[in-house]
């Protein structure tokens, strides 16, 4: 296995052992609120998280559960990976790969650790601004907010909800909308992220990418990510990242970096697949409350609603 994603693989086979001894009421605990899946996280590292202390020239990447997040962290990380000469998921290709990529996951140590690590760390977190620790806006770290359009993160949520044993699954499409609707996911409720994002995108640390962008020109993303970071590769270097993060290339590798969860993250990888489960009622329900929420808000502006959730 790739050594730069054991901690990835570890992590994962890990939580599903633990949520096969669990009753489906366990899965989810609540924190300020917001739910968040026992397997993974924990009060006391939340607690922990507290005193995380952010560098400036941390590399985060935010984005909700299922907008993309796996796919975005590999090109980031591959795009550190070769400004240091390194091979692009290679052993030790990102430094900070050596704890598990998701900020608010793993153990009460691992910040303390995480003090230890050269820059720039790379790192990922599904928590809503308010809920990160001060530090990352204190130091100005630069954050890539990915955002991906509410109906296909529904979608991709639901499949995901019912591939995975550390996530309570549902008998019905129908069941998962309505909690999906009713603030019952973990990580929260996408359209109050979105909200709570949206304070922050006039920051000039924050980049703002929409997974359906990625999707039509992936090397036009590619080479803005990289500009935002002040990473400076040649057209040849960039090439090898927006190659190596096809979604056919990403999940015929799924096995080694991603272990268990491989298979059920790397599913369909397109845009509208939402238009298979949304009854019209359902439609109609998402887009009186998209409206409410985001309507003329910039993230509600760049997610392109009318494109990519009507018709
Ligand atoms: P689908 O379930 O719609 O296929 P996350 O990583 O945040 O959990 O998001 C998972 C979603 O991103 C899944 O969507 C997955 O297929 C998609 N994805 C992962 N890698 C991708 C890639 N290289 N290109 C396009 N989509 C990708």
């Amino acid at each position: 296995m790739d050594k730069s994603r054991k901690a990835f693989v570890d992590l994962v086979d890990k939580a599903l052992a633990a949520a096969s001894s669990m009753h489906r009421d366990e899965l989810l605990f609540s924190y300020k609120g917001i739910l968040y899946p026992t397997t993974v996280c924990s009060l006391e590292v939340f607690k922990a998280l507290e005193s995380f202390e952010a560098r400036r020239d941390d590399v985060i990447l935010a984005g909700y559960p299922k907008s993309g997040t796996n796919w975005l962290s590999q090109i980031l990380t591959d795009l550190i990976a070769i400004s240091q000469k390194k091979t692009p998921g290679g052993e030790s290709s990102a430094n900070a790969e050596e704890e598990f990529p998701y900020l608010e996951v793993g153990d009460t140590e691992k910040y303390e650790r995480m003090t230890k690590l050269p820059s720039p760390r790379f790192m990922v977190t599904h928590l809503r601004p308010e809920n990160l620790p001060k530090s990352v806006f204190q130091r100005k770290a630069k954050i890539l907010l990915l955002i991906r359009n509410p109906k296909d993160v529904a979608t991709s949520f639901y499949h995901f909800c019912n591939g995975l044993a550390t996530l309570p699954s549902y008998e019905t499409w129908d069941d998962f909308f309505t909690d999906f609707m009713t603030k019952k996911m973990a990580w929260g409720c996408y359209l109050e992220y979105l909200s709570e994002w949206n304070k922050y995108v006039d920051q000039e640390n924050i980049m703002t990418v929409t997974y359906e962008e990625v999707k039509e020109n992936r090397a036009l993303a590619v080479k803005n990510i990289a500009t935002f970071f002040g990473i400076p590769l040649t057209e040849e270097e960039l090439q090898l990242v927006v190659e190596r993060s096809s979604f056919q290339s990403m999940k015929k590798k799924s096995d080694k970096t991603h272990g268990a969860v491989g298979n059920v993250l790397f599913r369909k990888g397109c845009v509208s697949d939402w238009k298979n489960l949304f009854s019209e009622d359902q439609n109609e329900k998402m887009d009186k409350a998209f409206e409410e929420r985001m309507a003329g808000t910039k993230l509600g502006k760049k997610l392109k609603y009318d494109v990519y959730c009507k018709a």
